[in-house]
């Protein structure tokens, strides 16, 4: 427990909602937006979690009984990481070198890009949500090193999702309200089976709230700082650090969705175009260049989908945050479901819903098709990539035996009739006839 706490780092916050004025960029926001590109690719938040030796030998944990020649793609593949856009010493997206924090020489620390670097059609992208991502096997074999020590807590329980939230309300259990540290831990309804699904960083420049429950406003810095609770870092840390992460903010809405690389049918799309304004704007909003976004959220009865992300993060943890220093601006906000997020390059960010339960656009317009278990293979190669369906390419397992097969297999398999996982609800695409059903795919395409 004491080890893991050590090792553990990071992460968002789920909270739940109020609201708010929308997101305008004054004067002086581009600059801050390049500074805060710069400190989010270039600096560590949180001190190391492991020695750089770490990874180096993290093949010993696969039952080899040698370092193979192309360890770096096959440590890249069997955790999920994306090779990184931007200078960064030879590590994928989401690791970082950085100083030792009580001695010399540097270690290893996770950043954003864990959650937050994803790639598709094998291009890597700062602010798609990584959806290969295995991070329990990654915090087992990685930063447990030679002793994989289990973690407090399911890190994630399907690969592809991680426990954000829970790590939230875990690491701020330690924490008094001014963040200094607790020697024991305070239960705030620590939940670890929500199935949260990464949300692209592109579509928040038109939203008013963030989170999948709309739970924060969002031109909160604090409430993303959450991600540095490391026990590592004492309370100073945040103020510290408080400045860059307004610039982080400003980079974070100068994001823009990536255009989608194929070709488009256009008279297709102007027809789906027509459907999508009758039957899905009034909650998504429309597009080009005069865009409009309602910032709706839709309760859970209505909108069908998983409730348990929504119920998982509870009032206590709400209370804890709004009485802690990450709270002094702005405060949870208690909303009664989901919200209807931008679809801005939703083509790049399969799977669909706040669970990613559904593989692609064809699903999740066409309930009756989702799969009720699936498999991938975690690839973001073009031959990986459903362009029919628009979304990932699945194939459905004939026998799943949790006993038979070893937990990390067992995670790249989604059965939606776990706890967190259902893909139900969110319906509206059903009465659409078939054509006009693709011809809104079509459309998507091109938002
Ligand atoms: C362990 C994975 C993980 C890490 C690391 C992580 N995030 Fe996130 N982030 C998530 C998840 C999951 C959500 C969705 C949370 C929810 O509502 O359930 C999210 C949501 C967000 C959102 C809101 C997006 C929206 O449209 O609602 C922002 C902004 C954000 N994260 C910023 C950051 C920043 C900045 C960092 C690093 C300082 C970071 N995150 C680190 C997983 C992560
Ligand atoms: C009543 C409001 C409402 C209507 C109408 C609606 N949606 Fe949604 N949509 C939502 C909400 C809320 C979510 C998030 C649900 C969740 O993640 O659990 C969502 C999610 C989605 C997603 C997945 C987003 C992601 O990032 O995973 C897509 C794609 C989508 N909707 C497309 C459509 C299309 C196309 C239509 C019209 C045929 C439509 N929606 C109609 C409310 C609506």
């Amino acid at each position: 427990m004491g080890r893991w706490l050590i090792l553990s780092l990071l992460v968002v916050i789920p909270a739940h909602t109020r609201g708010a004025a929308p997101p305008t960029r004054p004067e002086g926001k581009d600059e801050a937006a390049t500074r805060g590109k710069k400190a989010l690719l270039t600096k560590s938040y949180n001190p190391p979690t492991m020695a750089v030796s770490n990874r180096d030998n993290a093949w010993k944990n696969w039952g080899l009984k040698q370092k193979p020649d192309d360890f770096d793609q096959l440590f890249r593949e069997r955790y999920g990481l994306h090779p990184a856009p931007y200078p960064n010493d030879g590590l994928p997206m989401g690791l970082r070198h950085a100083p030792m924090k009580f001695s010399a020489g540097k270690g290893l620390t996770t950043d954003c890009l864990l959650c937050h670097g994803g790639s598709v059609f094998g291009q890597s992208y700062v602010g798609l949500g990584n959806a290969s991502l295995d991070m329990q096997s990654f915090y087992e074999e990685v930063v447990g090193g030679p002793r994989r020590t289990k973690p407090p807590f399911t890190f994630s329980n399907t690969r592809g999702t991680v426990e954000a939230g829970g790590m939230s309300v875990y690491l701020l259990g330690y924490r008094e309200p001014d963040l200094s540290l607790r020697l024991t831990r305070r239960d705030l309804d620590l939940n670890d089976d929500l199935c949260e699904d990464v949300p692209a960083w592109w579509i928040l420049h038109k939203k008013r709230t963030m989170y999948h429950n709309g739970g924060m406003d969002v031109r909160s810095s604090r409430s993303i700082m959450q991600f540095m609770m490391s026990p590592l870092n004492f309370a100073s840390a945040f103020p510290h650090a408080e400045k860059d992460f307004e610039d982080i903010r400003e980079f974070l809405v100068s994001l823009r969705a990536p255009k989608y690389p194929l070709a488009i049918d256009e008279d297709q799309a102007a027809k789906g175009e027509v459907v999508f304004r009758a039957n899905c704007a009034k909650c998504h909003g429309t597009y080009g260049e005069k865009w409009t976004y309602p910032n709706k959220v839709i309760p859970l009865e209505e909108i069908g989908t998983d409730r348990r992300r929504f119920e998982g993060v509870t009032k206590k943890f709400g209370e804890a945050y709004d009485k802690s220093w990450f709270a002094k601006d702005y405060k949870s906000i208690y909303t009664d479901g989901y919200q209807a997020p931008p679809l801005d390059g939703i083509w790049a960010t399969a799977p669909y819903l706040h669970n990613g339960s559904v593989p692609t656009l064809y699903n999740l317009l066409n309930s009756k098709t989702r799969p009720k278990v699936f498999t991938r293979s975690y690839a973001t190669d073009g031959g990986d990539y459903d362009e029919k369906n628009v979304g990932w390419k699945v194939t459905v397992p004939t026998a799943v035996d949790a006993k038979k097969l070893t937990p990390l297999e067992y995670r790249k398999v989604y059965d939606t009739r776990k706890v967190g996982r259902s893909n139900g609800g969110h319906t509206y695409g059903d009465k659409l006839s078939e054509a006009e059903r693709m011809a809104v795919i079509e459309y998507l395409k091109t938002l």
